[in-house]
């Protein structure tokens, strides 16, 4: 069985996209083999890893919607061992009609059963708590939750909080969450005083890792390619390298694999 990682957050801009794919292909590194899984409409994450989202004729939805094999739409990504299920515009549709469906959240849960043949799952989210999000944290062992020392991103934790809860309540006893601090300004004293607080009241559910604002990441888009690969000695790369350590260590302590 695969271990599912879900990276949500109902706010947008805050590195949810950028930690999918810089953190898995870290994590191919270390003699994983992981599987990207597309399910934001905008299509990001396949846009950076140079696949055109409207070249694509298949994409999730066919899995959601039309009941197809999701091994039916993985492409490699030209890096060893990181695989994409790409998202297209028609998840748009999937988005509002997937709830329609009796138990639609579990429906990426067991469409993920047949590739259970990767060691990781990623899931890249939309920035929105709708039936592609619900699906996604359905079907994961462990949410991280890309946040940036801001006030309003602080706020819409407490959401994600009470939207876990529903979660776990429904369907996913066992759904685990860590907050990442992104794109963090070390200087910066609001960013440090907000560092302090999140720790505060969170305590451990915060990783020791945090990921400073570095221009690679900015660009990265523009490669193609994930920062591991386009800029292997930047800050960026290596500060992923280390969330991949305490990723692995995490799932190690609570599931006992990776050993
Ligand atoms: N640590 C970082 N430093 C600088 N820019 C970043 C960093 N992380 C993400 N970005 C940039 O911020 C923007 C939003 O990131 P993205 O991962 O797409 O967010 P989301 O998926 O949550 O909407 C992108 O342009 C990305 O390149
Ligand atoms: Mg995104």
């Amino acid at each position: 069985m695969s271990y599912i990682i879900a990276i949500a957050n109902e706010k947008g801009g805050v590195g949810k996209t950028t930690t999918v794919l810089s953190l898995g292909a870290a994590l191919v590194e270390r003699e994983l083999r992981v599987l990207l899984v597309d399910l934001d409409p905008q299509a990001n994450l396949t846009l950076s890893l140079g696949i055109k989202p409207y070249h694509l004729q298949r994409s999730l939805a066919d899995i959601l919607m039309g009941g197809q094999r999701i091994s039916s739409i993985i492409l490699r990504t030209g890096i060893k061992d990181l695989d994409l299920a790409p998202a297209n515009e028609e998840m748009r549709l999937t988005e509002q009609f997937l709830r329609i469906r009796e138990n639609f959240d579990l429906l990426l849960k067991e469409a993920l059963e047949e590739v259970s043949f990767y060691d990781l799952i990623m899931l890249d989210c939309p920035p929105a708590v709708g039936s592609l999000t619900q699906s996604a944290l359905a079907a994961a062992q462990l949410l991280i939750l890309p946040t940036q020392c801001e006030f309003f991103s602080t706020h819409a934790l407490r959401s994600s909080l009470n939207i876990i809860r529903t979660i776990r309540e429904r369907n996913n006893p066992a759904l685990r969450y860590r907050l990442l601090l992104t794109m963090v300004e070390p200087e910066n004293q609001i960013h440090r005083s907000l560092n302090q607080q999140i720790r505060k009241a969170f305590g451990e559910a915060v990783f020791k890792t945090i990921i400073e604002l570095d221009n690679h990441l900015r660009e990265y888009p523009l490669h193609a390619q994930p920062i591991t690969s386009f800029a292997p000695a930047s800050l960026g790369a290596h500060q992923y390298h280390e969330l991949a350590e305490e990723v692995m260590q995490f799932v190690r302590e609570t599931s006992g694999r990776f050993t």
